[in-house]
């Protein structure tokens, strides 16, 4: 089988990271029978400033028409208001419904705050709660007021939850396949405020509960756990072993799983997928990192694990899997680790050493 897929370097490391990410794809082994072809695609604040737009129709079009998957960079965001810009990756998760931003965590080794291996998936909704961007702002004798729309669906928050089921079912199938004696259960934590919020998050939190207790969630052994949003950022970083799937609506899901992202270190292990019906984009978690850009010593890592989660929702798990594993082992061998993990290696070497264990 030949998957075609769309290439968006975007801005700064963007341009290093993501050629590492079509490397990756071009050494799995063939044994595995999968092909790749690939098309490059402008987006970003430089695309911006040749062009007068951020993402061009015709990435839209090509990403629409012909691609199976995608891999996006990053892009800077300009540091004054500037007339027409709009980020790029929020316009295509909208314009593809991408509507689920899945955010794995995994520690590298144990440390003195968190002895045990920690190991979660955020999967926060992508296209609605505060972030449908309906404000206004209105004028009052005391000065003006300005409000915002928090709207949650039945539809969306049924489609998401769905989808953490399957990533717990997923994960799930991989630990036993692979004799993982962490003795780590399929769990789904419902994130959500509805104590405050009855009607927005407890049709939320309600949505979500139907959803997981779907019969071949329940059959699968997912177990369905609750967490009111505020005392979940307390476990997540007292205790964040314990989770296994985390779903939660736009704007609890953002602050949690950049936070989470703080546990492991450095943001240039933190992959993240952008997944629809039938198409995904991975893209790692980090920006532009103009301090870095254009030294060749940008962690590629991030880059590789979000191909592995493009695989994984392209239903190619055993391709996926190759990635984790060479990646975890060049981690855990912890001899060719880039600046930002406290190694000398550059990009290149640190993908060359993931390829060769491949
Ligand atoms: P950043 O993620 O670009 O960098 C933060 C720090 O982490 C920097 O010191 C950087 O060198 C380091 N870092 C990030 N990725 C790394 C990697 N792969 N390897 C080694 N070190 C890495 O965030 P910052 O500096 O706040 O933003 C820079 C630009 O990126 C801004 O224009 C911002 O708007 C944009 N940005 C874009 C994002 C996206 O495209 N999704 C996300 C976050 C920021
Ligand atoms: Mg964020």
């Amino acid at each position: 089988r030949t998957l075609r897929i769309g290439l968006i370097p975007g801005d700064g490391i963007g341009r290093e990271v993501i050629p590492a990410g079509r490397r990756i794809l071009e050494a799995l082994p063939i044994s595995l029978g999968l092909k790749f072809s690939f098309v490059d695609l402008d987006a970003g604040f430089e695309t911006f400033k040749q062009t007068g737009v951020a993402l061009p129709e015709k990435t839209v079009e090509t990403l629409k028409k012909e691609c199976d998957g995608a891999l996006f960079g990053a892009v800077s965001s300009p540091t004054t208001a500037t007339k027409g810009y709009s980020s790029p990756i929020v316009a295509l998760r909208k314009r593809l419904d991408l509507y689920a931003n899945v955010r794995p965590v995994k520690s590298v080794a144990p440390t003195p705050a968190f002895p045990d291996p920690i190991d979660l998936v955020i999967v926060r909704e992508n296209t609605e709660d505060l972030y449908v961007k309906e404000e206004k702002t209105y004028s009052t004798p005391n000065g003006k007021v300005a409000e915002a729309i928090k709207r949650i669906s039945e539809r969306a928050s049924s489609r998401i939850a769905t989808m953490a089921g399957d990533i717990a079912v997923r994960r799930q199938r991989v630990r036993s396949s692979t004799g993982d004696t962490s003795g780590k259960q399929a769990v789904v934590t419902i994130t959500h405020k509805s104590n405050v919020l009855s009607q927005t998050d407890g049709l939320f939190r309600e949505t979500a509960r139907a959803a997981l207790s779907q019969s071949h969630f329940q059959d699968a052994g997912v177990q369905i756990e609750e967490q009111i949003v505020d005392s979940m950022v307390y476990k997540l970083f007292r205790q964040p072993a314990s989770y296994d799937v985390i779903v939660a609506p736009n704007l609890y899901g953002d602050i949690l799983s950049d936070g989470a992202a703080a546990l492991v270190g450095s943001l240039g292990l933190v992959p993240s997928a952008n997944v629809g019906d039938g198409f995904a984009i991975g893209e790692p978690c980090h920006g532009s990192a103009p301090d870095i850009q254009g030294k060749g010593i940008a962690n590629p890592i991030a880059t590789l694990r979000s191909v592995g989660l493009m695989l994984e929702f392209l239903g190619q798990e055993e391709a996926a899997a190759r990635i984790y594993q060479a990646v975890d082992g060049n981690l855990a061998e912890g001899k060719l680790l880039s600046p930002d993990m406290g190694g000398k290696a550059a990009t290149e070497e640190v993908l060359e050493d993931v390829i060769r264990r491949l």
